[in-house]
């Protein structure tokens, strides 16, 4: 395991160049000397940000949003507190269940939000965003600070305003207390609010799967399991590659010809990407149904269907998919559809979604 420590102390607002060398010492009360320590967070330290080894290094900018235990865990109230939207009945939690890894409950195939507004895609699990470049199913959100002013002002998901957000929270003597014991002001402000959510997500790791342990050479895969991932590598490695199961390009799997969501070509207005969406991560991928972004499928059989036998024709369909006699899609039998299925269900990580850290407080 790698650790990443931080040994500037922090506060959101002051420019970098003022966090440079021994000024912001003076400026801050309470601030170390230049030959103390910076001491190692306790090996066990849960609110330490901790990269796996075998991961590629974060993206996330730690360097001005440090994850504390204080940040943790207001950004974990935020996370279950309805406060963020229009009319106090809808948290990130609706759409995100730590059960399903931070997926949407199957009987939601697209989000439920305020007033029962529906909306188009849906909600994909939350797991080791601090390595991501981009975020949504088009990449229209670069930096995971970013990601939940998008939830809140949704008109189909949360329906308030970061303003209107903010002065409640001011308005709640609690949150103003709580916000003043990590960021060290008096008033509430949209970067805190994002900052303190951004923690709570950074720290959902998930890299505990019998995958994982298979790895590490402390599990054994099973030979169904073994001959799945034999088939993966063949098949799928080429975009859900890495450690991290995807490659985070935009491509067309088949879906479509017609493109009621045209994906990636809204944020490229580039018609080559028009119908392609981001390679999903496939981890935890037995408890995330239904699957692709339009949740066109319910099961992981009819997602094994569709790539053997059901794939549609149109200018941006991958070229991995166009085979040498003229078919479209990858061969599979339905004993190794059954070895594919035996193999992703290796992926499931229960010390992730049962894992008390992320349980709501009271
Ligand atoms: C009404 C349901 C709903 C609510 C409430 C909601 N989300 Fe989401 N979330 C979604 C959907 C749907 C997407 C995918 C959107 C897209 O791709 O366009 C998403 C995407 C995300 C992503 C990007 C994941 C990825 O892999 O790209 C993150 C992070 C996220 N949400 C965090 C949050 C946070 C934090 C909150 C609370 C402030 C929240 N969400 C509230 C439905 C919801
Ligand atoms: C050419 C790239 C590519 C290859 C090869 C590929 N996939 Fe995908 N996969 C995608 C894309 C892109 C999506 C999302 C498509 C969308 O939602 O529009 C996806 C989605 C999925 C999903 C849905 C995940 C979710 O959370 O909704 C599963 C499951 C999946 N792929 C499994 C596989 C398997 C198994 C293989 C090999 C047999 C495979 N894929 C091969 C690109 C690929």
């Amino acid at each position: 395991m790698r650790k990443i420590t931080f040994s500037i102390p922090e506060f959101y607002g002051w420019p970098t160049h003022l966090l440079v060398g021994g000024l912001l010492c003076l400026l801050l009360a309470g601030c170390r000397s230049d030959d103390q320590v910076e001491p190692l967070p306790a090996p066990d330290d849960p609110y330490a940000f901790v990269a796996p080894a075998n991961f590629p290094p974060a993206t996330y900018t730690f360097d001005n949003n440090p994850v504390s235990e204080a940040g943790f865990r207001l950004g974990k109230r935020l996370f279950f507190d309805p406060i963020l939207s229009l009319d106090n009945t809808v948290s990130c939690n609706s759409c995100h269940n730590q059960s399903l890894a931070f997926a949407d409950f199957p009987l939601h195939p697209v989000s439920i939000g305020v007033g029962g507004a529906t909306g188009t895609r849906n909600a994909p699990q939350l797991v080791n965003l601090a390595f991501r470049r981009e975020f949504f199913w088009d990449g229209g959100a670069t930096h995971l600070d970013f990601v939940p002013l998008n939830a809140i002002e949704n008109p189909v998901e949360m329906q308030e305003e970061i303003g209107r957000v903010i002065d409640k929270l001011n308005a709640d003597p609690e949150y103003s207390g709580l916000f003043g014991e990590v960021f060290g002001q008096n008033r509430i402000n949209t970067p805190q609010l994002l900052h303190a959510l951004s923690q709570f997500m950074a720290l959902m790791i998930s890299n505990q799967s019998l995958y994982d342990q298979h790895l590490a050479g402390e599990y054994s895969l099973e030979p169904a399991e073994a001959r799945g991932l034999a088939l993966f590598e063949t098949h799928c490695q080429g975009c859900h590659s890495g450690i991290l199961l995807t490659d985070e390009s935009y491509r067309n799997n088949g879906l479509d010809s017609s493109f009621t969501d045209v994906g990636r070509e809204l944020i490229t207005a580039y018609e080559g990407d028009r119908g392609k969406f981001m390679v999903p991560s496939l981890r935890n991928v037995a408890l995330t149904s239904p699957y692709m972004h339009n949740a066109r499928f319910n099961s992981l059989q009819a997602v094994l269907d569709h790539y053997s036998d059901g794939m549609v024709d149109s200018p941006s369909l991958d070229p991995t998919f166009r085979r040498e006699d003229g078919r479209l899609g990858i061969p599979l039998s339905e004993t190794e559809k059954s070895d594919l299925i035996a193999f992703l269900k290796t992926l499931t990580d229960r010390n992730f979604t049962n894992n008390p850290l992320f349980f709501k407080e009271q």
